[in-house]
This record gives C-alpha cells, structure tokens and sequence, in this order.
C-alpha cells in the first residue's frame, strides 16, 4: 500500500542508508588538560581521560564535548595530580606510576600498558568509531594466548575467549543454553588474562551494550547503542589485583548475617503458613539444618506486594516470630509490579505521590506481570528508592529480616519482555529513557530495597537476593543464576557461571539446587546439593508444578546424602566465614576458579568444572548420572583427599572414585581449614572449633580465622575477632603463637588443633605455655586442646 504514497521515495528505504556504517574517530582537531582531565576534541567526538588511582584510568567518549555522568556502579571520585601529561602535534602521552596511557593524534589511538613497559590494551587497525544511529565502537587488539573472563552471568565455559556477549537484563525462562544470552545480570567487566599479565576493563553503560570477544583479525571490539562509550582500565598485573582494584571501584559486599550463609529451602510456592510450618517440622524432625524458608508469590494478597494473603497466612507475624524461636528466617520475594487497583494503599499511594515509572506525557507505564496489570516504581529517583526501602517496614515490623527480588529486570509478560523503552526516567532531574538505564532498574531496586530494611533494622544486618542487577549489586544483595531446569546440563553450567560471577565482583551467588523448572530426581539432587554446600549462597529452589525437591524427598538414601551435605555446610561454616570476610575486605570471591590462584600453571586457564573455596581447598563435583569417578586436576604442591586423607601429588590430572555420597575435596598440604559443629542452624552458638592442618615438609601452617557476632554491623566498629595461629612442627615438638586483633570473643567450649600426620609428638606449648596434657590421639590425628 504504502508503495503507492511518496513513502516509496523515503530515503530511509536506501538500503545504503540503513546501513550502521562506521567513521573512524579520526583525527585530534584539539587538545586540553585541565582539573584532572585531558580532553581530545577528535573529528568524530570528544574523549576524556582521568585517573581515579595510579591503577585506574577511566577513558570516554561521546559524540557532544560533555564528560558523561558515571553510573551508580561507581563508588569512588576521579583524583587529580596522579598523572603527567604531554603532547606533541603526533603523541599524546599521560602517566602514573602504575600506568601509561598514549597513542596517536591522528588518527586519534589508546594505547595503555604498564610502567614495566607491558602492554596491556592497545587499539588495532581500528581504534575509536561510531555511526549515525548512535553506536560508539571500540576495537582492541587480541592476542593469542589471551583468556577473557568475568562478564558476570553468562552461560558457557569460564573462559569466554570467542564468544558474543550482550548486556540487557533479561528474565529467560526457557532455554539457559550454552549461546543463550543475555540473561538477567549484566556486569560489563572482564579481566584479560595474558601470560602471567592480567588487567580488568569495566565498559560502565548501563543500556544495551555488546562485547565481541569472536577476535576477527586478532583484535575484539565493544559497543554501546545509546549514550556514551565509558569504560576503565584496571591495571592488574595479577588477576586478583585487577578483582581487587574493580572492587575497589564498585564496592564490595556487607558482610551478610550468618544465618544468610546457612541451608535455605524454597519453593515455588509453600501456599499456606501449614505448609510452611510442615516442611520446617519436618525439617526438625528430620535433624536436617535449615537456616532460611522462602515465601514465594503465593503468600501475597493477589501477587500485591507488602501484603499477605490473609486466608493462607492468618498470622504471619506469629509465623515468623515462631520460627525465628526455632531459628529459621523467613524471606519473602518482592517484586517490582504494584498492581492497578485503586483500592491498595501501596498502588493508592504510588499513584498520589508521583512513583511510578511514566512516559513523556506523563501517563504511568503499565505492564502485566503476577498481579496482572502493574505500574513499575521509578527507582532512578532517590525520593521513590526512599519510598519503596521505607514500604519494607511492613516486613520488619513482622520479625522479617531478609527479602528476595524477583522480575527486577523488570521482567514484563509482553512481547519485548521489559519495560517500554519510551518510558522516561526521572534520573533525579536528568531524564533518560528506559532503553538508555534499563540494565539499572534491578540494581537500583536492590539499592532500595537494601538501604530500606537497614534502615528499618537498625543496627542488624540485613540479607537481599536477586536476580537482576548491574556491576555493583555486590554492595546491596546476593545473586542467584534464576530459572535454571533439572537438568545434569544445568548442574554443569552453574560451576563456572558461579565463578564468572565471582570473578566480577558477586562473590556471594550460588543456583537453585536441584535445578527450577523440570523434575529433579534423587541422584540430581543429591549431586547438586553436594555442589551446593561449596557455593555461597546455598538455597534449594523449585517451580510449581514440579517434583517436590525437599531432602526427604527421593527416600532414605538420597535423604542421608543430602542431609550430609547439609550437615557439612555447618561443619565447614568457620571456613566459608572466613571467606566471605575476605570477600567483604577485598572483593576476592568465596569460590574462585583454580587459575585465579595457579595464573602460571597453563592447566587451570580454562578449567570449568571444579573450583577452590579460598586458597587451599579444591571441590570437583560429580555432574554426570550414574558417574563414581571423575579427572580431577590439581595444581603444584601436594594435596590430601578430605575424605581419605591420601596425598596426591600437584601438577597431574587423577582419575578419582567418588561413590554416590561422596563429593572431591582436596586441601593442600602445608595449609589448614577450620570446621565447627553441626547445628540446627546458625542461631545456635559454636561448640566445636577445630583447626584442622595438613603439614607439610615445611612444617610451618598459618592461619587466619574470622569471627563475630554475626547478626549487627557492630563488626565494622572492630567488634570482630581475627585469631591468627602458627603452627610450628619440629621432629616432636608442636609449638602453636597466636595473637588476636578486635574486640569479639566468641564464646566456644573447645578450640583444639588437629594435626593431619602420623608423626608422634611429645610435647606442645602454646604462646609459651605448655600443653603437653592437653593432646590426645584421634583418628589417627594428633589434637591439641587450647581451651584447657
Ligand atoms: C521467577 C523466579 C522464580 C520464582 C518465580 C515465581 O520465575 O525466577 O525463582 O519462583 O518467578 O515467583
């Protein structure tokens, strides 16, 4: 029809129009460094660069002459007088003592290496570019032996060199495929890897951005399709350093209470407060930990949130405060859809004070999700961020002290999945549109969320989960993977997505176990749980209309795994503790992939499919059916089977057997773990401590172990305990120096040193004092009673 109309002479139908044709940058038309910027006036746009350490520089570029605002992700302002700078009519050249950053003026070229003289990000052939539709264009040059890892939530293997990736959260439910992508997390960072050299690079932009890691002709590009190309380079030069200094940028985790780091259960949905209160009979009955019980969107009055449905849970506040008497946390989901009913006091009041998400003309958008047709917070805006912590007082005020954050993506049932992309954010008074933030909007209600019940909660800590979020959402919650199937598959994907995560600054993140959608079976989820009781976040999650997935379950024998598993969590508690209290003080995470330790050993570069808690402790779990063996890799030094307590010697792959209740763990000879007590949960106080040490030639172990009350935030005024021991061996003498830095004491029975070895000794002093009478033999292990 429209043929027929002078629409068939539009010249958007030229083909050679619609064409995104790129324009190099070109050349510097003018140069100024002022207040700690250098600004390079270029033929196709402006680029600034400024330090915010000697380590990291942060470089942008926009088609108008105006530094962009960095996003919410950053928590730290750029310094001035870190650098020199000089240029002359053909270089341009700015450094610190950790970097240097120079290259052409024209055309306009970055080229940024260290002060060792390494390069770590030159441009290729191709440097800066754009086109007319908006896209800003930067091309790097690859190198072979470069790995790329990080990149957040993303299927595939860990290492995702020659891989497409895409950042716009999105809620996929079906399929979670090795090419499916994006889904709901984007964390635009990602370390290189080259040699022994590492350095992290953050593209901060928080609409749809792409990363092309495929390498066409030895260089990978990435790029933006709105606003500006903002990105900053972490100077490495180890892996770690770069996590650290990317951390350092983007904030690092709180730590969570301890009960957040216990056994939770969930379900899609436990309906009624009955159900509730049987599962966690059951679980008592049963002698099977449990930390945490989730209310998925059933508990609500007709999918509204802040409300509960009063037929199905009659007397929340007595279920919650019961439950806490036991223990046992309660964590209900909150999503981001207010439903449209004039008569809730939350859409009411919403709608009144000007809080919803709203197009140009001012109308409020609406999308349909659980509740049916919803208005969505505008939580760009701090009043309304305000708002919404503020509404948590309904759950605090009931005893609830966690909440989980669903569809924050916001996942939308319509065509596009998401908001529409008209939408005009408030962005406190600098409007933008949702196409241009909509990778915030999960960050930004986590925010919100957060801050909300730490307000409420005084000076308790607080606990969130979620499933959307951007590079920084470490700051406010934990991550979970979403809806994951039954799937062996899933089980395999979970191992290195965990890790990319951690490598991207969400050190606490873990998959539902068991897997979401589909039946589990008995071995799945006995195999899957044993995974689980090495991830952070450890929570056992199904969809409606699926097999039921509690321990208990599969019958006795799945049940007896499973709970030792569980029970495992809590004997391994002191040390997860430990790491998570790194986590918050460093941005290191929980479970780390092997090359973050080994970067020089070539064997764990791409190794996917089994992981390290901390330093010393591998875990390779079995995630094929019906499987007792399995390769298992281990790095330089000697290793000892948890299990078996048989050396293993490093730098070799074994074929280890690995009956159906049994998990791989290896810790390294020469360090030590700390366990503690199986407990209902975390509520009940430590019994047991044990240092458990596997001495090596060297016969010298150090050990770090972390502790507080682990409910306030009375740890970040020094109300912690960091108790550090050396443990020295001689021929017959153990000899064990300690000294303690904090205020905390936790109050524990027994404290006692169990040393792996088959040496007899004859005597043991402890800060000088001898202890002889307090060693026994047992096991087969010599322990040292300190709390005599
Ligand atoms: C989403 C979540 C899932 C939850 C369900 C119902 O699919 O990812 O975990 O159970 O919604 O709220």
């Amino acid at each position: 029809m429209l043929q027929n109309t002078s629409f068939a002479i539009h010249p958007g139908n030229n083909n050679k129009e619609n064409k995104r044709v790129l324009k190099d940058i070109g050349r510097v038309k003018d140069v100024q460094s002022d207040d700690g910027v250098v600004t390079f006036c270029c033929e196709g746009g402006t680029v600034h660069i400024q330090f915010y350490h000697e380590e990291v520089v942060r470089v942008t570029y926009a088609r108008n002459n105006v530094v962009p605002l960095p996003t919410q992700a950053v928590t730290q302002q750029s310094k001035k007088g870190l650098f020199t700078f000089e240029h002359t009519e053909h270089m341009w050249k700015m450094q610190t003592e950790k970097l240097i950053v120079e290259g052409n003026m024209s055309p306009f070229r970055i080229n940024i290496s260290n002060t060792n003289g390494e390069s770590l990000l030159a441009e290729s052939d191709k440097g800066l570019a754009y086109n007319f539709q908006g896209d800003l264009v930067n091309f790097k040059q690859a190198h072979d032996q470069d790995r790329y890892y990080g990149f957040g939530e993303k299927t595939g293997f860990l290492d995702k060199k020659g891989e497409k990736m895409t950042m716009w959260n999105t809620d996929v439910y079906a399929p979670h495929n090795p090419e499916t992508d994006p889904l709901y997390q984007s964390i635009p960072f990602f370390l290189t890897l080259r040699e022994s050299l590492a350095f992290g690079l953050f593209f901060d932009n928080p609409g749809k951005t792409h990363f092309n890691m495929k390498e066409d002709k030895g260089s990978y590009y990435f790029h933006n399709e709105t606003g500006a190309l903002d990105y900053y380079v972490f100077a490495g030069p180890t892996l770690k350093d770069a996590i650290q200094q990317y951390t350092w940028l983007t904030g690092r985790m709180p730590l969570p209470p301890k009960w957040a780091i216990g056994y939770h259960q969930s379900r899609f949905s436990y309906e009624t407060e009955a159900e509730v209160m049987e599962v966690v009979d059951k679980f008592e009955e049963k002698n099977i930990p449990l930390d945490a019980i989730y209310l998925d969107i059933h508990y609500m009055d007709g999918y509204r949130v802040f409300t509960f449905d009063e037929g199905r849970f009659p007397n929340p506040k007595k279920m919650v405060e019961t439950l806490k008497t036991k223990g046992i946390h309660v964590v209900p989901i909150v999503d981001p859809g207010v439903k449209e009913d004039p008569n809730y006091p939350v859409y009411q009041e919403g709608m009144r004070k000007n809080k919803f998400s709203k197009f140009l003309d001012g109308s409020v958008f609406y999308g349909n999700v659980w509740p049916g047709k919803s208005a969505f917070p505008d939580f760009t805006s701090e009043t309304v961020g305000r708002w919404w912590g503020n509404l948590h007082q309904y759950y605090t005020d009931i005893g609830i002290e966690g909440i989980w954050n669903d569809m924050n993506e916001p996942a939308v049932f319509n065509e596009t999945m998401t908001m529409d992309l008209k939408v005009v954010h408030d962005n406190e008074g600098n409007p933008k549109t949702h196409n241009e933030l909509h990778n915030l909007y999960g960050f930004l209600m986590g925010k919100a969320t957060f801050e909300g019940m730490k307000k409420n909660l005084d000076s308790k800590r607080t606990f969130l989960v979620t499933r959307a979020g951007y590079s920084g959402i470490q700051r406010y919650a934990a991550v979970w993977t979403g809806d994951n199937r039954s799937f062996w598959e899933h089980l395999q994907l979970a191992v290195p997505m965990c890790m990319n995560l951690g490598m991207s600054g969400v050190a606490f993140c873990g998959s539902d176990i068991g897997g979401f959608a589909h039946d589990t079976n008995g071995q799945l989820l006995a195999r899957w749980t044993q995974f689980g009781a090495f991830t952070p976040f450890f929570r056992n999650h199904s969809a409606a209309d699926t097999i039921r997935q509690e321990p208990w379950v599969f019958g006795e024998q799945t049940e007896i795994i499973v709970k030792k598993y569980i029970q495992l969590r809590y004997q391994w508690f002191p040390e997860f503790y430990k790491w998570f209290y790194e986590a918050h003080k460093t941005g290191l995470p929980v479970m780390r992939p092997l090359v973050l330790e080994y970067p020089n050993d070539k064997e764990t570069h791409h190794l996917f499919d089994q992981f390290l808690i901390g330093e010393n402790t591998i875990v390779a779990p079995i995630m094929t059916p019906d499987t007792k063996h399995r390769v298992v890799y281990l790095p330089e030094g000697k290793w000892i089977n948890y299990w078996t307590e048989d050396v293993f010697d490093g730098n070799r792959h074994h074929l280890v057997y690995a009956d159906f209740d049994i998990i791989p763990v290896f810790i390294k000879q020469g360090s030590a773990i700390a366990h503690g007590s199986i407990k209902a949960n975390t509520k009940q106080q430590e019994t047991d401590w044990q240092l458990h040490v596997y001495p090596s030639n060297e016969d010298k172990v150090t050990y770090e172990a972390y502790d507080d009350n682990g409910e306030t935030t009375s740890y970040e005024e020094g109300d912690y305990e960091l108790y550090r021991i050396q443990v020295k061996l001689s021929e017959s003498m153990i000899e064990l120096v300690s000294n303690v830095e904090g205020t905390f004491r936790p109050s524990m029975d027994q404290r006692s040193i169990v040393i792996h070895s088959d040496v007899t000794y004859e005597k043991a002093i402890y800060n000088g004092v001898d202890v002889t009478s307090s060693m026994t033999i047992e096991n087969g292990c010599t322990v040292v009673d300190l709390s005599i």
